[in-house]
C-alpha cells in the first residue's frame, strides 16, 4: 500500500505539517510505505494553459513534474491533501501542483483514457483554518474533491479543523490523535482485507503491466493487483504504453517497481503470484500459490509485436479468471 501525502503549507512545523505527518504515521502503522511531497521545495511551475494535455495526453512544460509529481501520484493507493484555508481555498503552492494535474484530466476526459487503477484509489483531505464559519472549508473541499476526480481518485473523506491559526495551535486537541487513527483504519482496512494477486515478469514489465492492467480493469477494484518487474524500471515502455492506450487503458506514467520493491510493501505475501514469460528464471517464493505463464517474447521489440503480446495477454486474463 502506497500513501502519498501532497503537503500544501509553505510553513515548516505548521500545522498541515503536523496533520499530514500524524496522519502518514497512521497509515504506517498499518503497514503501509508512505511519502511526502511539498509543491513549495519543487521546480514546478503553473499550468500555461497551453492544452497539449487536451490534444496529446502530455504537459509540455519541462519541470520537475514529470519525475517528482505524476509518476508519484500514479503510484499511490491513497492520496492525502493536505493543505491549510488560504482566502478559503487551498494554498497557491498546492494549486500549482493541483492544475498541473490537469493533464491527467485531459487523459481522463478528453482523451477518454482510463486509469485502471482508478478503481481503487483513494482520496483524502486534511486542512485547517484560522477562522470558525460555517462554510470556511467550501472551497477546500470543492477543489479536493475536483483535483481526486483527475487524479481518478475517490474522494474518502477529510478531516478539518477550524480555529487553528498559529504554528503548532492543532497539536493540543484532544480529539486528533483519535480522529487521525479512525480516518487511517477506515481508508486502509477495506484495501488490505482484499485478495491480492501479484504479476511479475522480466525487465520493464511490459506482460506483468498489460496482465494487471487487464484484470484491474475486470475486477473494478474488487481484487488488490500489483505488478513487478525482476527489477525495477526507469521509465513505462511507450510503445507499451501506446498499444494499451488503444485499449483505452492509460498505463503512461505508471513506473513498475521491482519485485523486492513490491513485496516489501505489503503486509502479507499475496494470494497468487503469477510469473508470465520467465520459464526457467522464476525465483523461489514463500507464496502458497506461484504459477508461470509461458509466453513468448519477440525477439525484435515492435508496435506489431506489442499488439500480438496485448492481445495474447488480454486473451489470457478473460480466460483464467472468468469466473470474477
Ligand atoms: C495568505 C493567507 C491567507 C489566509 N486565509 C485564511 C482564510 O481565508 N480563512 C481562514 O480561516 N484562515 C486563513 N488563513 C490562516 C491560516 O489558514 C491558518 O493560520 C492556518 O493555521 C495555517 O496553517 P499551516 O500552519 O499549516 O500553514 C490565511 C493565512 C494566510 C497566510
Amino acid at each position: 500500500m502506497f500513501v502519498l501525502g501532497i503537503q500544501g503549507s509553505p510553513r515548516k512545523n505548521g500545522n498541515c505539517d503536523h496533520l499530514l505527518t500524524l496522519f502518514l504515521k497512521a497509515c504506517e502503522s498499518h503497514g503501509a510505505i508512505t511519502r511526502v511531497i511539498h509543491p513549495e521545495k519543487l521546480d514546478v511551475g503553473p499550468c500555461r494553459e497551453l492544452l497539449v494535455c487536451e490534444k496529446k495526453g502530455v504537459c509540455p512544460i519541462r519541470d520537475e513534474m514529470e519525475k517528482k509529481g505524476y509518476s508519484l501520484v500514479k503510484k499511490a493507493d491513497v492520496v492525502v491533501l493536505a493543505s491549510p484555508v488560504f482566502f478559503y481555498n487551498v494554498t497557491a503552492q498546492a494549486k500549482v501542483f493541483i492544475d498541473r494535474c490537469q493533464m491527467f484530466w485531459g487523459r481522463k476526459y478528453k482523451l477518454r483514457l482510463k486509469d485502471p487503477d482508478g478503481y481503487s484509489r483513494q482520496g483524502f483531505l486534511l486542512s485547517v483554518g484560522a477562522s470558525g464559519g460555517k462554510r470556511l472549508f467550501e472551497g477546500v473541499e470543492l477543489t479536493a474533491k475536483y483535483f481526486f476526480d483527475a487524479i481518478s481518485a475517490d474522494y474518502a473523506g477529510s478531516l478539518t479543523y477550524r480555529n487553528v491559526e498559529d504554528a503548532g495551535d492543532i497539536l493540543p486537541r484532544p480529539e486528533l490523535a483519535e480522529q487521525i487513527q479512525d480516518a487511517a483504519k477506515h481508508l486502509l482496512t477495506p484495501m488490505l482485507m482484499k485478495k491480492s494477486i501479484l504479476f511479475v515478469s522480466n525487465k520493464d514489465a511490459c506482460l506483468s503491466q498489460m496482465a494487471a492492467a487487464f484484470l484491474k480493469d475486470a475486477v473494478k477494484g474488487r481484487m488488490l493487483v500489483l505488478t513487478a518487474g525482476m527489477d525495477a524500471a526507469k521509465a513505462v515502455d511507450p510503445d507499451m504504453a501506446r498499444v494499451m492506450a488503444e485499449k483505452n487503458l492509460d498505463l503512461k506514467y505508471r513506473v513498475p517497481q521491482s519485485l523486492d520493491g513490491v513485496l516489501a510493501g505489503m503486509d502479507k505475501d499475496p494470494h497468487r503470484v503469477i510469473f508470465i514469460g520467465l520459464k526457467d528464471t522464476t525465483p523461489d517464493l514463500s507464496c502458497a500459490n506461484v504459477e508461470t505463464w509461458d509466453i513468448v517474447t519477440p525477439q525484435i521489440p515492435s508496435l506489431e509485436a506489442f499488439r500480438t503480446l496485448r492481445d495474447e495477454i488480454e486473451l489470457r486474463v478473460k480466460t483464467e479468471f472468468s469466473r470474477l
